[in-house]
């Protein structure tokens, strides 16, 4: 945490500029909910089947009821980005359009940024793009693309560039603007095998950019023009995975494609760069791509968050079908409509579109069969139904893949599954579950439970630790220090009943008056008056109080929005968010309220007192443990009482009396 009080108006003019909902809506799909007072989504911390996460417009704040991950715009940055403070300040002022003053930006000598690569990205993706347009070089990419139908504005629209064929190119018009360093993070250059010089990655390419979520450049995949290919060139060269591209989390096209992902509720998912873009240019604008890889988990996890159906669209080759089919063993046992399509004529998407127009490829999208019946069809094609023999293999084969997947043993999935392959194949259910049983025995023990090519990414399983991820997952009742009441297996461990549980009664005692805090800041003064920041016993809540405290005396309100603001650690961010949100549950306000109303002038204590009462309780009894420990020390406590043992005493006396009035 910062103690510097100056820095936190930027962070709070940031936070000001920053709309938490239009934040996290870039990333998720969010449905607002209470007429738009909160938003709830599916929680991008945890494998989530339920929207789990709220966030609330008027505090800027977000928490995941099952995962407990919550806080500010920061802590989002934070989290999602797997990025310390400084960068998500970095990142959420630029987004803002703020200058990072000097003060705010230290960060450990020799590191490069994810920013300044991100800068430098930005910058080559901006030069490969005037390139394309202008240059004398392009000309033959500038006809390949026209040829191939790409219009101007698609053009402009995802800033198609190319690269020209001189390894120094972009070296030299970037000097004296950037240094080598984030160029060669960025994976824009490589250093030459011989000798120390560097060149540029790509050369001689048409680039199509790959983006982020956000938008942003963080590689490009390179077509060879024809007339330069031969053999043992790549048709497309992908860029190199980086510190922010990462092949297996990234889809081609994702952020354009996200509004009509989650207004169709579906997601296309193409094998090239070009077949997306072409969709896109036909206004089919759901349509992602694979940037040369295999789909995975992680794919399959952030597309889902948008929409229920996923549709995979694979080219009718041999390796097409090897994929829909890995894809289908994989994804069997996900809450997803998983559909494969294979269009006709094997022509790939882009010849597609060009030859039959868009609403041809929207009537192929809707119909596109379920993955489980693409297979049983690719199955059937391949051995006939006519004879009980060809009918068994058949069988035998969709077994096989139903074996593979164990959560889908006993599953309503899996009766839906068997009863359509039982009267498919004509052989009885009865028989189909034998063979099934069969099928999962003969697996060898070792491979039961596991997938083979499962590309499964830590965020698979709700259960995982912090550990799994390196994102601290920990709920407010461990972040309080009280990991011992954890049940691991347990997915309610998460719960906000199990965190209420796992909260001692002390560090309850200290977060219901930090309740009464955030609810009004302006019952400090009263506060302060009877407990200082030591009679927090909690270092996570005293740590608050402190901040509230130092606001205070820097003649600031403490309202939710500036502790918020000077906190930048995020178990703590984590910590308010949740006793905030438990403020406003336990309706605090209403009971601070009602308090002047009904007792004002009247003898009975505030809702602040009773609040406050128990911490004071505590630390007269504390003080009453060591006022005895030391009077049993006093050489001849009875008999010649000295001031100051007499004064212990008279303590001592005070305290049972109230300990005698609680008692009533
Ligand atoms: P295709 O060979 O189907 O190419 O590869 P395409 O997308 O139809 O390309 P055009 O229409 O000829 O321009 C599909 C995808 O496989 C990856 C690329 O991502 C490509 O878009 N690929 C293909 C490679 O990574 N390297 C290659 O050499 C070829
Ligand atoms: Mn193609």
């Amino acid at each position: 945490m910062s103690s510097d009080l100056a820095n936190n108006d930027f962070k709070e003019l940031v936070r000001s500029r920053t709309d938490l909902v239009a934040l996290v809506g870039e990333s998720v799909a969010l449905t607002p909910s209470r007429g738009g007072a909160e938003f709830k989504c599916l929680c991008p911390f945890h494998d989530d089947h339920t929207p789990s996460l709220t966030v609330y417009p008027d505090r800027q704040s977000f928490r995941c009821w099952a995962c407990s991950t919550g806080g500010d715009c920061f802590t989002w940055v934070m989290e999602f980005d797997k990025v310390e403070f400084r960068e998500a300040l970095e990142t959420l002022a630029k987004r803002a359009g703020l200058e990072m003053p000097t003060f705010a930006g230290r960060r450990p000598e020799n590191a490069v940024a994810k920013t300044d690569v991100l800068d430098v990205l930005a910058w080559a993706e901006n030069e490969f793009h005037r390139c394309l347009l202008d240059s004398q070089v392009a000309a033959p990419a500038r006809d390949y693309l026209k040829e191939r139908g790409f219009t101007a504005e698609t053009i402009t629209k995802f800033k198609l560039g190319f690269a020209p064929n001189d390894g120094q190119w972009l070296i030299a018009r970037g000097r004296g603007k950037f240094s080598l360093e984030p160029m060669e993070t960025a994976r824009l250059i490589k250093r030459s095998d011989e000798g120390d010089g560097y060149y540029q990655f790509f050369r001689n390419r048409v680039l199509f950019p790959i983006r982020n979520d956000k938008g942003r450049c963080v590689s490009f995949g390179g077509r060879v023009l024809p007339q330069f290919a031969q053999p043992g060139v790549g048709k497309y060269i992908n860029g190199l995975e980086s510190d922010v591209y990462s092949k297996s989390n990234l889809l081609f096209a994702f952020d354009a494609a996200r509004e009509g992902i989650r207004k169709t509720g579906t997601a296309v998912i193409v094998e090239g760069y070009t077949d997306a873009l072409i969709s896109h240019q036909f206004d089919v604008t759901n349509v992602v791509g694979v940037c040369g890889t295999a789909l995975t988990q992680a794919h399959v996890d952030r597309l889902k968050r948008f929409a229920p159906r996923i549709v995979l669209m694979f080219d009718g080759d041999e390796a097409g079908q090897n994929a829909a089919e890995k894809a289908l063993a994989n994804y069997l046992s996900e809450n997803i409509d998983l559909r494969v399509l294979v269009l006709p004529d094997d022509q790939d998407p882009d010849e597609f579109l060009f030859a039959h127009g868009a609403d041809e490829f929207r009537r192929q999208i809707n119909n596109a069969v379920e993955a489980w019946d693409f297979k049983l069809q690719t199955e059937v094609n391949r051995h006939g139904l006519e004879s009980i023999d060809a009918r068994h293999r058949v069988l035998t084969s969709m077994l096989d893949l139903l074996a593979k997947v164990p959560k889908l043993r006993g599953s309503v999935k899996e009766d839906v599954i068997l009863n359509r392959l039982s009267s498919r194949t004509l052989l009885s259910e009865q028989v189909v579950r034998q063979r099934l049983a069969e099928a999962r025995s003969a697996r060898p023990e070792g491979s039961k439970g596991t997938l083979p090519n499962h590309n499964v990414a830590a965020a698979a399983t709700p259960h995982r630790g912090p550990e799994t991820t390196g994102r601290t997952m920990s709920a407010p009742g461990e972040a309080l220090g009280h990991k011992s009441h954890r049940v691991d297996s347990a997915p309610a461990n998460r719960s906000l009943c199990f965190l209420d549980r796992s909260l001692a009664k002390g560090d309850l005692m200290e977060c219901e008056l930090l309740e009464i805090i955030f609810t009004d800041p302006s019952t400090l003064d009263e506060i302060r008056r009877e407990i200082g920041d030591e009679d927090f016993y909690n270092e996570q809540t005293r740590a608050v109080l402190q901040v509230c405290f130092d606001l205070l005396d820097h003649d600031e309100t403490p309202t939710f929005d500036r502790i918020s603001a000077v906190i930048e650690d995020a178990a703590l961010k984590r910590l308010i968010v949740w006793i905030d949100e438990q403020a406003r549950k336990k309706e605090i306000a209403a009971k601070l309220k009602d308090n002047l109303m009904v007792h004002s002038g009247a003898t009975a204590p505030s809702y602040l007192a009773q609040t406050m009462e128990p911490i004071r309780f505590r630390r007269a009894e504390q003080q009453h443990q060591r006022n005895t420990g030391r009077l049993a020390q006093q050489p001849d406590a009875r008999a010649g009482l000295n001031s100051n043992a007499k004064a212990l005493l008279e303590q001592a006396t005070a305290f049972h009396q109230k300990r005698a009035a609680k008692a009533t």
